[in-house]
């Protein structure tokens, strides 16, 4: 088996350029990593990070520039010959097969020692020796569409391993993992690291790259604003690399009187994708002016707690009220129309239209309403107006509102769903981990809104796997363990600690 582990003792990139259609996406960038050293890559959604490591990655070519692997200048021509030159790389986006097992998906695409038939008992005991080294704990029986999401991350790292990765590009792992996953693979690329394993990690979270690195390198609009050295580095420094300007980490809230009931929820079940319990009897009221916050470790509910809300689920029993009217049968498209906004969580699959322009996805709700349709006609100046509004006042970096979404960096598409929910001005907003993926500006702006429409009257449930997002913007905070409200506990009550109990189920005593 061709998978003993190369070494790579450093990897430089020296003035890379690529351009896309109208854009300069790296714009001569130098960055370099070692083996045994952690380097993190910051920046704003669509600052060129995904580009820069697809380049590394044989996924793209660079426009110009050189590439170097122990000081060789070398061509990166695929994925298979990035693999071949131990880089390997963990996309945001998991590209294994659902119908097979664990074992399977690590052995895909490598030559078996025994001809073409699997040797699945040496991938297994191979699986089982790299879990044990670096902590990445499965089962290489399971079959991968029983895993949750950051047990096929660690399958993804291990695949990466299994093939001799040298130096792993990590681009958002931490982005969709809970608190607890990402600790345990932080523990993981400290191993690799103390292996002599180079890592490059970007995540949009300054504490865990704070945390973590040894270097940090910051990109805006292309450009390499500077690498720096862990040391004395703090997150409002790094902040201010990445938007060149300061930047609020903290957002004052000020007490409101809350207003009528808007939306409810009475005594609710639900069942989850396999037919078992997920919701069991929730109750919670959510007040105009208010933000009730959803604290839990995902999995607990979250998903079919805002599914029921917006009418993609159906209840088992109780119902759920919108300004006092029980919608609990009504379809998803009438709950929009009297004032129901929804931000879903998987919003790369559920939010938009991949083929659609920038500008038609931002209408996407309102191509049957004025000024968007007129009588049977989609009002184009109109569309090209409020695509325009909120591209600037969301800043959605694309080339142009008629650029095809799915062209767009990752944290961009968020914002493009983001900006479409929030300026529809709801009345009832249900919003799912609604800066998961974005960046330090964008956060910024959209707790700003969401606190201003708190002021005009919105009532908003707020669900979020992010303590301090929900410490900073909530007004009472509900806790969801088992499809269960555990508690809701009132603002100025919540403490870390009291919610982390919570949270795992531990009910509090009298
Ligand atoms: N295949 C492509 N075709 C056209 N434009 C692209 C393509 N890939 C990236 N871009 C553009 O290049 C720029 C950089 O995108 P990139 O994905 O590298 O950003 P990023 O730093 O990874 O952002 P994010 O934090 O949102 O993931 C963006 O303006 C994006 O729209
Ligand atoms: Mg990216």
């Amino acid at each position: 088996m061709s998978n003993e582990r190369r070494k790579i003792n450093s990897l430089e990139m020296i003035k890379i350029t690529k351009r896309f259609p109208g854009v300069l996406a790296n714009d001569q960038v130098t960055f370099d990593v070692k083996g045994g050293e952690i380097h993190a890559l910051l920046g704003e959604n669509g600052a060129g990070k995904s580009t820069l490591m697809r380049q590394l990655y044989g996924l793209y070519h660079p426009d110009a520039g050189e590439i170097r692997i122990d000081g060789q200048a070398v061509t990166i021509q695929s994925p298979t010959d990035a693999i071949a030159r131990g880089i390997g790389m963990i996309h945001q986006h998991f590209m294994l097969v659902d119908e097979l097992t664990v074992a399977e998906n690590v052995a895909l695409g490598m030559p078996s020692s025994r001809g073409p038939v699997l040797d699945l008992d040496r991938v297994e005991a191979r699986i089982q020796a790299l879990s044990q080294a670096y902590g990445l704990h499965v089962n290489p029986k399971a079959p991968v569409w029983t895993l949750a999401v950051g047990e096929r991350q660690r399958v993804e790292i291990i695949k990466a391993l299994y093939r001799g990765a040298a130096l792993l590009i990590l681009d958002e792992p931490t982005a969709v993992l809970t608190p607890q996953e990402a600790d345990d693979l932080f523990v993981t690329l400290k191993q690799m690291k103390e292996d002599g394993h180079a890592l490059i990690f970007i995540s949009h979270k300054l504490r865990e790259v704070v945390a973590i690195s040894d270097r940090i390198s910051v990109l805006r609009g292309g450009r390499l604003v500077d690498t720096v050295p862990n040391q004395g580095v703090t997150r409002a420094m790094l902040a201010r690399m990445m938007v060149g300007r300061d930047v609020l980490l903290e957002r004052a809230h000020k007490a409101l009187e809350t207003g009528v009931v808007r939306l409810a929820l009475r005594g609710v079940s639900a069942l989850n994708v396999t037919g078992q319990a997920a919701l069991r009897n929730v109750t919670l009221e959510v007040h105009a002016g208010e933000i009730l916050g959803v604290a839990g470790v995902s999995g607990n509910g979250q998903r079919e707690l805002a599914e029921v809300i917006a009418g993609l689920r159906p209840l088992a029993g109780g119902s759920v009220e919108l300004d006092g009217r029980n919608v609990s049968a009504w379809p998803p498209g009438k709950r929009t129309d009297a004032g129901l906004a929804y931000i879903p969580e998987e919003r790369m699959h559920d939010g938009i239209v991949q083929e659609f322009s920038v500008a038609q996805n931002l209408v996407l709700q309102d191509y049957d309403h004025p000024p968007i349709s007129r009588g049977l006609f989609l009002n184009f100046n109109a569309i090209a107006a409020r695509g325009r509004e909120l591209v600037s006042a969301f800043n959605i970096r694309t080339p142009s509102i008629d650029t095809p979404t799915r062209s767009l960096s990752g944290g961009n598409i968020q914002k493009l769903i983001l900006a479409r929910e929030l300026s529809r001005n709801p009345k009832v907003l249900v919003a799912a981990q609604p800066t998961r993926g974005v960046d330090i500006g964008a956060t910024e702006y959209i707790h700003q809104r969401l606190l201003e429409q708190r002021a005009q009257g919105a009532a908003t449930l707020l669900i979020s796997e992010d303590l301090d997002e929900i410490l900073a913007l909530a007004d009472r905070i509900a806790v969801i363990y088992e499809g269960r409200i555990m508690d809701i506990v009132p603002r100025k009550q919540a403490t870390a600690e009291r919610l982390g109990l919570l949270m795992a189920g531990v009910a509090e005593k009298e």
